[in-house]
């Protein structure tokens, strides 16, 4: 029998990842005064979130999920924001039109703060600290007073969540989304690189439907849903004390949700079916994540649905797939042949960043071609079980940055040095997130063709 959820019940659990805070009354009061602040998102948006995820996974349309590895204080500001959200509107445009299927979108942003760490220490010459956690538990600087982690970093991280969403949120429904501006999308160091003629060929044909429809009356004044488009906020629900603080009763249904954002999701670190981490999680009502790793056996990968999604509603978990381009065809075959035999009701998301890192000139990187074929492999794989590849999980930005290799431009070994800013792990440039959605736009395509081929066949 399972026992009784609290929204602090997690705290009589075993617990992996927690941060060593030197003074744990400055930490209470700090979660106190959180429990008081006003909620990140609402219950019916994660509602509303969730019954799009339950249309994907019944196998109709698309989840897009992305952003930051971690997001950092230093880099808070509206033109990272902007363009971030500019390269994936460009991302979702490119699906929705290309697989003519309904894209979900849901950012790694606006709470993506907290890192899991292999190792509690990092070493550099002589000297050994505690490592960087995200910022909203210490600092990046590798210095001893930097690394102590402070209680009062979470309140900097809800507050830059909080100005980061009200951003998205105009963006999303004050006018940028419309899809009259679909070729302002375009970033000015896009423009001029191997994706934007394509991409500039898929813009003009969109705006002809646009003409077309404003002909016969439909505009976007007299169609909200030519103007405004769902965007979501997603983050790892690592650090507990603060999503405890977060967690609110929604007074319409009664019902437990985590306020710091719209779906959140469960590490491949710290999804111990008896830990802190599922516990916590199992009780809100929010849509959850679930990282699947190698290490994820079909048994565990089945109790672990049956503790998160005991009534097997359709959108409420999500297993993102994180195995490498090497491994994902060993692994994901007997994951799926399970969770089908269940009859378990679960969108299928493909991360093709954790698992194909490497080391390079002294920088972590991750080759596009590998990427690209763990993605192609997902595709494949679904297909040949009957299942439905049903969304991506990535690190990208809207900034031209140099931090994985390969792609349409070619970055080599020697260029990550030129602008490799990320705080955690390399991310996708917006060049090669483009790249990517067109070849995701193929290969939903391809299935959907296939499928008809079957029918009329
Ligand atoms: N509202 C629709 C959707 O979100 C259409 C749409 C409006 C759209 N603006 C968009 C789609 C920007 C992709 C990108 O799907
Ligand atoms: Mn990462």
């Amino acid at each position: 029998m399972a026992q009784t959820w609290t929204p602090n019940s997690w705290r009589q659990k075993p617990i992996q990842q927690v941060p060593d805070y030197p003074d744990l009354a400055v930490l209470d009061s700090v979660e106190a005064r959180l429990a008081k602040y006003p909620p990140l998102v609402f219950a019916g948006e994660a509602r509303r979130l969730k019954s799009a995820l339950a249309n994907v996974a019944e196998g109709r349309g698309f989840l897009l999920q992305g952003g930051d590895c971690a997001e950092s204080f230093a880099e808070h500001g509206a033109d990272t924001i902007r363009d971030f959200f500019r390269a994936f509107l460009q991302m979702a445009v490119v699906l929705t039109f290309g697989a003519q299927q309904p894209v979900v979108k849901v950012g790694r942003i606006a709470g993506q703060f907290a890192k899991p760490r292999s190792s509690g220490a990092e070493k550099q010459g002589d000297v050994t600290l505690p490592s960087y956690r995200g910022d909203i538990i210490n600092g990046i600087e590798f210095t001893e007073e930097a690394r102590v982690p402070n209680p009062e970093r979470q309140v900097m991280a809800y507050r830059q969540s909080a100005a980061t969403l009200n951003l998205l949120r105009a963006f999303a429904m004050g006018g940028y989304a419309n899809l009259e501006n679909v070729h302002q999308w375009m970033l000015g160091f896009v423009k001029d690189s191997p994706q934007a003629e394509r991409y500039r060929k898929l813009a003009d044909r969109i705006s002809e439907t646009m003409d077309f429809m404003k002909a016969i009356g439909i505009t976007a004044e007299n169609h909200p849903s030519l103007r405004e488009t769902d965007f979501f906020t997603s983050h790892e629900a690592l650090l507990l004390g603060y999503e405890q603080a977060l967690t609110r009763v929604d007074s319409t249904s009664g019902d437990w949700y985590a306020t710091s954002g719209h779906m959140i999701w469960i590490g491949d670190r710290t999804r111990q079916p008896d830990h802190a981490h599922i516990e916590y999680c199992r009780g809100i009502k929010n849509p959850l994540g679930l990282k699947c790793g190698p290490s994820l056996t079909a048994d565990g990968l089945l109790e672990l649905i049956d503790i998160l999604n005991p009534a097997n509603e359709a959108g409420r978990l999500t297993l993102i797939c994180r195995f490498g381009h090497d491994k994902v065809a060993e692994h994901l075959p007997r994951l799926i042949r399970a969770v089908e035999r269940e009859g378990k009701k679960v969108v299928w998301s493909c991360d093709p960043m954790h698992g194909n890192t490497i080391t390079l000139n002294n920088y972590k990187t991750r080759p596009f071609e590998r990427i690209l074929s763990e993605v192609e492999s997902f595709f494949q794989i679904h297909r040949a079980e009957g299942s439905h590849p049903g969304g991506i999980h990535i690190e990208m930005t809207g900034n031209d940055v140099t931090e994985c290799t390969g792609g349409a431009r070619a970055l080599s070994g020697d260029d990550l040095a030129d602008r490799y800013h990320t705080h955690c792990d390399p991310r996708l440039n917006a060049d090669q997130a483009l790249e990517l959605a067109f070849l995701l736009a193929e290969r939903m395509k391809g299935g959907r063709d296939e499928k008809k081929m079957v029918v009329n066949g």
